[in-house]
This record gives C-alpha cells, structure tokens and sequence, in this order.
C-alpha cells in the first residue's frame, strides 16, 4: 500500500470534497488523486511538460500555489471560510518545526471529520533522519532517501495534544494519519526533551513513540470513519 492508495481510499471513505497537499514537486500524487476540489502548495513546482498539457486541460478545478506553506496559510485564509480541508497531505519541508506548523495550519482549517496525512514519519536510518538534507547526504549510510525529523512532529502532537488521534501506518516511509477525537494513548515528553532526541532514541522505540501500526490495521481505521 502507498500514499495514494491511503490518501484516496479516505478521500472516498469520508466523502472528501477539498484535499490540500503541500509540497507536490512532480505531481506524483497530487495529479493521481481524484477529489472535487484540489489545492497544490510548493514554492517551486516540477512539472514535467507532460504534465502541464494535463493541468492546463484536466486540472482547471485545481488551485496552484506557487509560495511556500507559510505564505500560503498567511495569505489565503479566505480560502476556507466556507468549505474547510478534508483531506490534507503534508510533504513540504521535512523538518520538526516546519512539519509541525504546516499540520497545526491543517487543522485550524480542518473539517470536524478531517484526516491530515504525514510523509515521511518513520526514517529507517540515521541519514534519513538528518534535518538537513545536505548534511544527510555527507553521511555513511546514505541510500538518496531523506525523511528529515518529521518523526519528532509526531511524537510531540502525541505529547501534548489530547484533542488528537494519531498513528503511524508502517508503509511508504511512515504515513502520520492525524485527526480529531480522543487519543488512543499519548506520551509525555516535552518539547525541550523532543528537540534533544536523537535517531537512536527513535530507532529504540519507534513502535510506541509512533503508534506505530501494520498496514492491516488501515482498514479497522477506515471502518472507524464516517461521511458528514
Ligand atoms: C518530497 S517532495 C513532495 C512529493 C509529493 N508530495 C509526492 O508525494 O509526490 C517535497 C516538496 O516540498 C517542497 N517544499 C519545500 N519546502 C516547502 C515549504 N516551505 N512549503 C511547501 N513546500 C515545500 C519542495 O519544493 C518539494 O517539491
């Protein structure tokens, strides 16, 4: 299972009508998922030519914000006074800070029974894990796949948010499924200790600082999802 199968089957789970996804580079999931309303965030978008002959005659519903996630949510508020997000898939920066203000946005602007998806939750070594991507690069061990420290995001919404439940679905490089209710457990770190974690702490217990789930479970969450 990958993002776009996890993203589409909420999207049609919950009937989603507005998807947002920030950070969309070539479009690889953003032109694949099917939503009635659809919302690319990225300060520099990569279409191919391909691609943009199929914006240009298949996408002209879609919205294409060529700014970076905070300009966007500062300048563009009005977009949801009426129809908040449904589903939004967030992929900008991988980066603690950034991650965690581009889903806090998320879910200012969120329906009550809205889904955020997270890339890139549960890195699989330490030069994945690296927040700088260049540093990452210099380090033994580097495959060309980089997740930053999204993964401290979720351990720290899952420390201080009881409004939240949130698991991370062990495919495509940790998908963080966040949506409003109670959680399942939380942790108790504090954002002092999250800034200070290492890989090593990540890797010795990433089942319980993600929620950390099988892809079979997807389907009791989906089960769990209504329409409104
Ligand atoms: C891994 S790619 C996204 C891939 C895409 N979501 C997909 O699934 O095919 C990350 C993208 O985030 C964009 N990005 C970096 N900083 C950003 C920011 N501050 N706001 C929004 N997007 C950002 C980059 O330009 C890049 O295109």
């Amino acid at each position: 299972m990958n993002r776009i199968e996890v993203v589409q089957r909420i999207i049609n789970k919950i009937n989603a009508k507005k998807y947002l996804e920030i950070g969309v580079e070539f479009g690889t999931l953003f032109f694949r998922i099917k939503a009635q309303k659809k919302i690319a965030v990225d300060p520099q978008f990569k279409f191919s030519l391909k691609k943009k002959i199929y914006k240009l005659f298949f996408e002209r519903g879609s919205k294409f914000f060529e700014m970076s996630s905070d300009d966007f949510f500062k300048g563009n508020s009005g977009l949801f006074s009426d129809q908040k997000i449904d589903v939004a898939f967030v992929d900008g920066l991988h980066t603690y800070e950034q991650s965690l203000r581009d889903i806090e946005n998320c879910l200012d602007n969120l329906e009550n029974n809205g889904v955020v998806v997270v890339h890139d939750c549960n890195p699989l070594s330490e030069s994945a894990a690296n927040p700088s991507q260049d540093e990452a690069k210099k380090m033994k061990g580097w495959n060309g796949k980089w997740n930053g420290d999204v993964w401290k995001t979720i351990v720290h919404l899952r420390s201080m948010r009881n409004d939240l439940n949130i698991f991370v679905l062990n495919t495509d490089h940790g998908l963080g499924i966040i949506r409003k209710g109670a959680p399942e457990n939380m942790l108790d770190h504090k954002a002092s200790d999250i800034e200070n974690m290492k890989y090593e702490d990540l890797d010795k217990d990433r089942n319980k600082l993600l929620n950390l789930k099988g892809e079979n479970y997807f389907d009791n969450f989906l089960n769990d999802l209504c329409a409104e």
